[in-house]
């Protein structure tokens, strides 16, 4: 496998940075929007909702795929690997929650006896309606939608941090090549 210069990542990660973010733009504005609008008003965003949180979620497990898989970038020129790593970590943790956001999705939505329907293909529901499942699933889906918010503010902070006092540069917050 070809080494990576420093804070560079690979043209395959570059690329599916991109799509996770533009993918997560239109789901945030989703989800913005939905818990918002009038229950009798909320299906279509509720249906849409579904099929781009499946996207977003198989996405970001797929990354985590490839993340493990390597091969793993270098902390960019006079940024100590250990600040690095922990940058990384949290853009890491954000990728497990968006995955563990569309398993949980799923089982929400089954527990609440919500038909699935991904882009217009109806899924049999695994299960019936359960109380136990919605209780749990949906306070978890609620919780990690907000959690990852949270990591995201201490990434950029710290992102912005690691540019003042290490000339980090702040290109690298971005989707890109930069890492
Ligand atoms: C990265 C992926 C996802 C994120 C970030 C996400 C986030 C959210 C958020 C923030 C809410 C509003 C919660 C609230 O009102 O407190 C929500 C609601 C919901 N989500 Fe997701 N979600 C994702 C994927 C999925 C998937 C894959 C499914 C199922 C296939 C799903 C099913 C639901 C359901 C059924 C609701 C309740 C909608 C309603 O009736 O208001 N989500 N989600």
């Amino acid at each position: 496998m070809p080494e990576l210069a420093p804070g560079i990542q690979n043209r395959r990660d570059m690329v599916m940075g991109w799509i996770i973010f533009l993918s997560f733009l239109v789901l945030f504005y989703n989800i913005s929007v939905m818990p918002r609008t009038p229950l009798e008003d909320r299906e279509p965003l509720v249906a849409f909702h579904l099929s781009m949180g499946f996207v977003v979620s198989v996405l970001a497990i797929m990354r985590l795929f490839f993340w493990v898989k390597g091969p793993q970038p270098a902390p960019p020129q006079g940024l100590p690997a250990a600040s690095f790593a922990f940058n990384r970590a949290l853009l890491m943790a954000m990728f497990i929650v968006y995955g563990l956001e569309g398993i949980g999705g799923f089982l929400y939505a089954w527990g609440i006896g919500h038909h699935i329907s991904l882009f217009g293909i109806p899924l049999p529901p695994v299960f019936g309606k359960s109380e136990a499942m919605r209780m749990s699933q949906g306070y978890f889906h609620s919780a990690l939608g907000f959690y990852y918010l949270m990591l995201f503010c201490i990434w950029l902070a710290f992102g912005c941090y690691q540019n003042i006092r290490y000339k980090a540069g702040l290109r690298r917050l971005f989707p890109g090549s930069q890492v």
